[in-house]
């Protein structure tokens, strides 16, 4: 196993379309998405798509951690998710704003507008087809991660780039941490924002 280069924006192999897996059976599959895992570990990231480590294909590995999927009180811990040609639909309408960050962007955050309910499909390495539901922070993830497929980073998607900026700042900066997820400054509640 060993832990891959990540790239960084700016790179044009993160805005490449990236190509379905068709050989499922493929023994450098498997040994790609080891290293993808080692790789996110290594980061302390949650999510990691192929083209992030340079190889243009449609695999997506993430995990949604307990204390993340508390947050909104819509989503539940997820455990590693590895998935090959993965498919989104949205279930509704509706969206939310939320702060993303991302291995290729790194030091930075950013406020992202995503729908709040999806269902999403995808392949396993048996060439199985798999389907879940997805509400709040768990939906965003994929979302997020499925986009790296498509050649779109986080900053693509924003419409307001006062939500946005170094990871460390906006932390300390509580009214920009609540207007990036769509809440008033005003809102005297830090439970909000923990
Ligand atoms: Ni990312």
């Amino acid at each position: 196993m060993s832990i891959l280069k990540i790239a960084k924006m700016g790179h044009p192999i993160l805005h490449q379309i990236s190509s379905p897996i068709t050989d499922f059976a493929n023994p450098k599959l498997s040994v790609l998405i080891e290293d993808m895992i080692e790789t996110l570990e290594d980061a302390g990231g949650i999510g990691l798509a192929a083209p992030q480590v340079y190889v243009p294909q449609r695999i997506v590995i993430f995990f949604v951690p307990e204390d993340r999927s508390d947050e909104d009180k819509e989503s539940f811990g997820v455990d590693l998710t590895i998935m090959l040609n993965p498919k989104i639909e949205s279930l509704s309408r509706r969206t939310n704003i939320d702060w993303e960050a991302c291995l290729s962007v790194p030091s930075f955050m950013g406020a992202v507008e995503r729908y709040s309910h999806i269902k999403y499909s995808w392949m396993d390495l048996g060439g199985n087809k798999h389907e879940r539901e997805a509400k709040g922070f768990h939906a965003r993830a994929v979302q997020h991660e499925c986009d790296h497929l498509d050649g779109k980073l986080y900053p693509m998607r924003m419409s307001n780039f006062e939500a946005f900026g170094f990871v460390d700042e906006v932390n300390k900066n509580r009214p920009l941490m609540l207007k990036g997820k769509g809440l008033s400054p005003d809102v005297d509640n830090l439970e909000e924002v923990k």
